[in-house]
């Protein structure tokens, strides 16, 4: 299977090469991969943000607690949740859904409820947690299609949330930075590429019952 030697050679990559960067195709296809991620109902409440301007990232990086993957990445990925739950997002959704499929909309106006009622019904916290879990899902098909392509990267919530919710102009987008990846080529100085996994045990990580 080799998905589990890409997950071997993947890691969460300290100092990346400010010199290399990912090819535009290489970015499509990344795109493309997020893109074809699983998310509840299939809703993609979530936009996700690519900069590649040094300038940006450069102000990004004071708010990453100046971590260098920011600005020495070659792009950095900012997954952003919908702070908003609306009914028109999922009519948005349902009218795809007709159009893609062929299905007539007023035989998916139950679904498009039973959506609805489930969003409505979740109280404020629950709203906000399943909505940044989305993101997660998103986030982790990018980090196994970087690895396939032998792209680094690293996932990192190391950073200040309304800082970047700021600079980036999110709020009056009904959007929140939930989480980021940059992604780019290993630096060889980067010792931490030679350490050992660590991962539990699979007798600890799983019961069969
Ligand atoms: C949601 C999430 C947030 C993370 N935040 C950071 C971070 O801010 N900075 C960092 O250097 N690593 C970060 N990491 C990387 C983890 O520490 C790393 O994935 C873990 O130790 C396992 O190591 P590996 O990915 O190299 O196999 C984060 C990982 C995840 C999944």
């Amino acid at each position: 299977m080799e998905l589990l030697e890409h997950l071997k050679w993947r890691y969460a990559t300290k100092t990346f090469d400010p010199n290399l960067k990912v090819s535009e195709e290489d970015m499509e296809k990344l795109k493309e991969a997020i893109q074809l991620s699983v998310s509840s109902y299939g809703l993609q409440l979530y936009k996700v943000l690519v900069i590649s301007s040094q300038g940006l990232k450069e102000e990004l990086k004071t708010a990453s607690w100046n971590q260098d993957q920011i600005t020495d990445a070659s792009h950095l990925f900012v997954f952003c949740n919908y702070t908003e739950r609306k009914d028109e997002d999922v009519d948005a959704y349902i009218q795809s859904i007709s159009q893609i499929q062929g299905t007539p909309v007023d035989k998916l106006e139950g679904y498009g409820n039973l959506i609805k009622r489930s969003l409505v019904e979740m109280d404020d916290a629950t709203w906000i947690s399943w909505s940044e879990k989305q993101t997660y899902l998103a986030m982790s098909t990018l980090l196994m299609a970087c690895a396939e392509l032998r792209i680094d990267a690293c996932p990192m919530e190391g950073y200040q949330v309304e800082r970047y919710n700021e600079i980036l102009g999110l709020d009056q987008q009904g959007l929140n930075a939930s989480v980021i990846v940059p992604v780019g080529y290993r630096s060889q100085e980067d010792h931490t590429q030679f350490r050992k996994k660590v991962r539990k045990p699979l007798h600890e990580l799983f019961e069969t019952l």
